[in-house]
């Protein structure tokens, strides 16, 4: 049974993981073992901050679990909102007479640990600012355990802004596991936060700037996994940091998997989606299980 809120990935154990991951392995059954768990029960569903993914699938998951949900998705429509700015904590101690479980996604990050201190429900963050988020984190590596099999001494290429919440989590989540060797291309001056550098463990960082860097370090045949995601001119500097070359992509073995959180944007070409190793669109779809999991970790299990 979870019962701390998760805000960080690092608020789950790797122990609290693998059993997450093996209910989430029941896959499509869940819905039939599981149709009436969550009977009664009500979901605090808020997205201050717009959302598919994450806001759908963990709606669906309680929705297919027999719970309801409530809420809203503009903090306006609150009275956290203009004229009263009710502080976030109160609407929490409030919120939570209402429902068994919240899950929140905001764009200013101190807003979900403001929450967290007013409820007596537990929290999930469905991404804070830029600085976390844990349900994206346990799907990708929930994807890479099912189909590499282990979340150990891999070398992952990172193409994307490294300073973004889906990426912060998912570096932390892998070293929480083991040594992982991350490969990251991004614009030259721009670093992991440090709150993500401390939690490397055994894990290392090497940086490169542009695909020639990438081509020369010769690691092409070496990686097992892509993780793209978006990537931000932060440095406002015209660079040739452009999307990914199909002569890199022919170059890595067919079995590396190619993650991204989604949504795409220039980064990730439709040429991707008909390799063998394309798992984002699975990687979504397992997104339903991990979070239908973590209900049932919750709230029955
Ligand atoms: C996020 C989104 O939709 O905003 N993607 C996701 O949750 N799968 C990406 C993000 O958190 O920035």
């Amino acid at each position: 049974m979870l019962k701390n809120n998760l805000i960080s990935i690092l608020d789950i154990s790797v122990e609290q993981q693998i059993e997450l991951f093996t209910l989430a392995d029941q896959g499509e059954r869940l819905f039939s073992e599981y149709h009436h768990a969550l009977d009664g029960k009500v979901l605090g569903s808020l997205f201050f901050q717009p959302s598919t993914r994450t806001q759908f699938s963990f709606q669906s998951a309680f929705v297919r679990l027999g719970g309801q949900y409530i809420g809203c998705s503009d903090i306006k429509e609150t009275r956290s909102g203009a004229p009263y700015y009710e502080p976030i904590c109160d609407m929490g101690t409030v919120i939570s007479n209402y429902c068994d479980i919240i899950v929140m996604r905001t764009i200013d990050d101190l807003q979900t640990g403001q929450l967290a201190q007013g409820i007596s429900v537990p929290l999930i963050s469905a991404g804070s600012g830029n600085v976390e988020h844990p349900t994206q984190a346990l799907t990708d590596l929930y994807t890479i355990q099912k189909t590499l099999g282990c979340l150990t001494n891999h070398e992952i290429l990172i193409v994307g802004t490294p300073r973004q919440r889906t990426i912060n989590s998912f570096i932390k989540g892998l070293s929480a596991w083991g040594k992982n060797h991350f490969h990251i291309l991004c614009q030259d001056g721009i670093e992991v936060p440090t709150a993500v550098k401390e939690n490397l463990r055994a894990s290392k960082i090497t940086y490169y700037h542009t695909w020639d860097e990438v081509w020369a370090a010769g690691i092409a045949d070496q990686i097992t996994i892509v993780y793209m995601d978006k990537i931000f001119n932060e440095t406002h500097r015209s660079n040739d940091f452009v999307p990914v070359k199909q002569d890199f992509i022919s170059h890595i073995s067919p079995d590396a998997i190619i993650l991204h959180p989604l949504p795409r944007t220039a980064e990730l070409p439709y040429f991707i989606d008909s390799l063998r190793g394309a798992n984002y669109f699975r990687q979504a779809k397992n997104g339903l299980y991990v979070r239908t999991a973590l209900f049932l970790k919750y709230l029955l299990l």
